[in-house]
């Protein structure tokens, strides 16, 4: 009978046939479940003929650059090397409003950078991807007839253009078998029931212009979103919870001045396979207590608004 720890034996056995006793694999890393729990049994399978890269695009939330460092290298040992890519893709980023164009923008310069990246690791023959089943029938487009860069890790037109093999340990599996995968790889209950987060990352919940002071105020909400979430309990309940920046400005009060700053959404959903979703129900206390920490605690911000729309027809994400 099919069981994980077989599973993991037969994976292991798998990868080594493939590349064989001497190939050297890069993974890249998003910071997700998926690229995560490749990344492990791969190098189960292979030690450290495993390069995991990891791309700083200076879109990621708070801390979760440290996160992946801590988790991949402290923890498992497993190489790692992190490029810092922040201001290349900023430059990029500058002045671009349109969504479809962020995720252009993003993608590609996703792939110039680990291209780059990839060829530094010398006689690396292979690259391994977290593609999961559902990825392998029906590929996923987003919001743009011609987008269809799924996530960071989903480096797509690359391994022809470099040459390189794919490696794919996952691509059998749905969802909530990666996850008990990677529980049995030990990998940390925080990241295993992690919430999705697009691959474009903040660029797109930033609405209009990407500059690194308004980033700054859509992380700070995101991070009270977050523990303010995980706080009440309700964190494995919800699809996603975050916090979107809205180009939009308005009056508001603090002592006796008069401000005049930006409005957060909070935007909190319930799905079972991000298709379709419902707005959260969150218990006012919940609102509340977000809501006042975000306007006490992130200059620049100075209303909070809850998203009370379902999709369809709106959408999960605001861009
Ligand atoms: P929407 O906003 O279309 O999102 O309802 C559905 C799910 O997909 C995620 N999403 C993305 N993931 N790259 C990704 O890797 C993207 O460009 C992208 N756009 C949306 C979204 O977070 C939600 O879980």
């Amino acid at each position: 009978s099919w069981t994980m720890k077989g599973f993991i034996e037969e994976a292991q056995e798998a990868i080594r046939r493939q590349v064989g006793e001497h190939g050297r694999v890069i993974c890249g890393l998003s910071g997700g479940v998926d690229s995560s729990v490749a990344a492990l049994l791969l190098h189960r399978a292979i030690g450290a003929r495993l390069q995991c890269i990891f791309v700083d695009n200076g879109l990621l939330r708070q801390d979760e650059r440290a996160q992946v460092e801590a988790l991949f290298v402290d923890r498992f040992h497993v190489p790692l090397k992190t490029v810092d890519a922040r201001e290349r893709f900023l430059g990029k980023l500058a002045g671009v409003t349109d969504p479809e164009k962020k995720r252009k923008t993003i993608g590609r310069e996703f792939i110039a950078v680990f291209e780059e990246a990839a060829q530094q690791v010398q006689g690396a023959e292979f690259l391994a991807q977290g593609t999961l089943y559902p990825d392998v029938i029906e590929s996923v487009s987003y919001k743009g007839p011609s987008v269809t860069i799924k996530s960071h890790h989903n480096v797509g037109g690359l391994p022809e253009k470099m040459n390189l093999k794919l490696v794919e340990p996952l691509r059998e599996l749905f969802k909530d078998e990666v996850r008990v995968l990677g529980r049995e790889l030990g990998l940390p209950e925080e990241m295993v029931s992690r919430q999705p987060f697009p691959g474009p990352g903040l660029a797109i919940r930033v609405l209009g212009e990407i500059t690194e002071e308004r980033l700054a105020l859509v992380r700070r909400a995101d991070a009270i979103v977050q523990q303010e979430i995980r706080d009440a309990g309700l964190y494995r309940e919800l699809w996603q919870a975050f916090a979107v920046l809205l180009p939009v400005q308005s009056v508001g009060v603090m002592g006796d001045e008069r401000t005049y700053e930006s409005t957060c959404v909070l935007r909190a959903v319930t799905s079972v396979d991000g298709m379709t979703a419902d707005w959260a129900r969150l218990p006012y206390p919940v609102l509340e207590r977000i809501s006042t920490r975000i306007t006490n605690e992130v200059r620049g911000i100075n209303r909070v608004v809850y998203d009370v729309s379902s999709k369809p027809p709106a959408t999960i994400e605001w861009e």
